[in-house]
């Protein structure tokens, strides 16, 4: 069979660990796709740090290795796009703007395979990029774009494809897990931890993006995609960080025998599927919570097989890049049977304050007689069930305390908070976090 020649657009990270791979693992790639893979083109504006990182030949760059400018650099990818031998295009430009969308649609378009580790552009963008791709024929992998290493997709459209899936909830940020993982051991604040994953090189300069759950909502968004059909945006899914975690919140987490996890969650329930991310006590049953660390972890309840968990690397350069070769190879090999369609379902989206969840609320209240059974008469007025109560922590002239919910919605516990506002005792807005078990 002829070379499956590659061209790849954007050089930095991600993108020099494919070309350590394909070029260290060479010739068990080639058998394993069954013909050869060459890295034919390679556009990068600046080439100097993956030629002293990756040791990368500088002829492999279009340019020869010199910075090009961006006139420069648009006229080699036009030439790529016109390149009939080029078979398939690996994207690791990143971002969400227009140059990095049309480049995705057009190498479609001139009918090349496209391969991604984009999650912001193909979850906010990614309709008319996989329409593009099934009008013309071609495949668009995206393994990389959901926990680096970890092989998710493969494992949905691939492996589950004889079962069917009820929910997913997962780990799927590492640096929000680095984080959350360094406050819960070693009792630092937020600001503490963030400053850590900075120095560790997991956080960015800057870490908006995966403190405020925005990173762990673009991968939820694609693999809701993939497993219930629904198109669901950023605005419609309800997505909260970690940023607002005190030390307070991790000891009635730790009381109640859970650790905090940024949880992406999604659960398929009649015709909805209910769906959202935000910070969860996972108790220490549920493997999640003991996944620590920047790892990512996975969690699939199937209907007939039940639950999968998988665990592993959701960043890192040669992690990421993983993905993106074993995308390539199944490309190579498969490119006439590819299933390219992605499912189009009925089920209609709902955030999480619809879905029954136990939850726990914490209190600041006046410390006086009468307080926590005022409190626990509310919450008992909407019909929630306590499962328990903790001990009154008495600081200065406050008394701070949690309650454990059974199984009940957020609109319940909301309704509840508003009546005890109502009553004038308490100290600051009780804060209130789901339970996963
Ligand atoms: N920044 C992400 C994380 C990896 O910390 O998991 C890329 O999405």
């Amino acid at each position: 069979m002829n070379t499956f020649n590659i061209a790849l657009i954007g050089c930095g990270t991600v993108g020099g660990g494919v070309v350590k791979i394909l070029s260290e693992m060479n010739h068990t790639l080639n058998e394993r796709a069954g013909r050869a893979v060459k890295i034919s083109r390679i556009v990068e504006l600046n080439p100097e740090n993956a030629i002293k990182r990756f040791g990368i030949q500088k002829e492999a760059f279009c340019g020869g290795g010199k910075k090009l400018t961006v006139d420069e650099a648009n006229s080699y990818i036009s030439d790529i796009l016109n390149d009939t031998g080029i078979d398939l295009v690996v994207e690791t430009v990143g971002g969400t703007g227009d140059f990095v969308f049309n480049l995705c649609v057009n190498v479609c378009k001139s009918g090349k395979h496209l391969v991604s580790a984009n999650k912001a552009l193909l979850a906010e963008r990614g309709k008319a990029i996989f329409n593009a791709a099934e009008e013309n024929n071609v495949s668009v992998g995206f393994e990389a774009a959901v926990c680096g290493a970890i092989p998710i997709i493969k494992t949905i459209r691939e492996s589950f494809t004889g079962d069917e899936i009820v929910s997913v909830s997962g780990i799927l940020n590492g640096t929000s897990n680095y984080i959350l993982s360094r406050m819960i051991d070693e009792n630092l604040s937020f600001e503490q931890a963030l400053t850590f994953a900075q120095e560790a090189g997991y956080a960015e300069a800057d870490p908006t993006l995966d403190i405020s759950g925005g990173d762990a909502a673009h991968k939820l968004i694609i693999l809701m995609k993939l497993i219930f059909g629904i198109d669901v945006t950023m605005e419609e899914l309800k997505y909260q960080g970690i940023q607002s975690i005190s030390k307070t919140d991790m000891d009635y987490a730790r009381e109640i025998n859970a650790r905090f996890k940024l949880i992406c969650f999604a659960r398929h329930d009649g015709d909805f599927i209910y769906g959202g991310v935000c910070p969860m006590m996972v108790k220490d049953e549920n493997v999640l919570s003991g996944v620590n660390g920047a790892t990512n972890a996975i969690r699939v309840i199937n209907k007939y097989s039940g639950k999968h968990i998988l665990i592993g690397a959701g960043a890192g350069s040669s992690e990421t890049a993983s993905s993106i070769v074993a995308d390539i190879l199944f490309i190579a090999r498969y490119n006439d049977r590819m299933n390219r369609t992605l499912p189009n379902g009925k089920l209609k989206f709902k955030g999480l304050k619809d879905y029954t969840l136990p939850y726990v609320i914490t209190f600041e209240t006046e410390d006086r007689p009468g307080i926590t059974g005022l409190v626990t008469t509310e919450i008992g007025r909407q019909n929630i069930n306590i499962y328990t109560v903790t001990h009154n922590r008495h600081v200065s002239d406050k008394a701070l305390f949690s309650i454990e919910t059974q199984a009940s919605t957020l609109k319940q516990i909301n309704a509840a908070i508003s009546e005890i506002k109502t009553k004038g005792i308490l100290k600051c807005e009780p804060v209130v976090y789901p339970i996963l078990y």
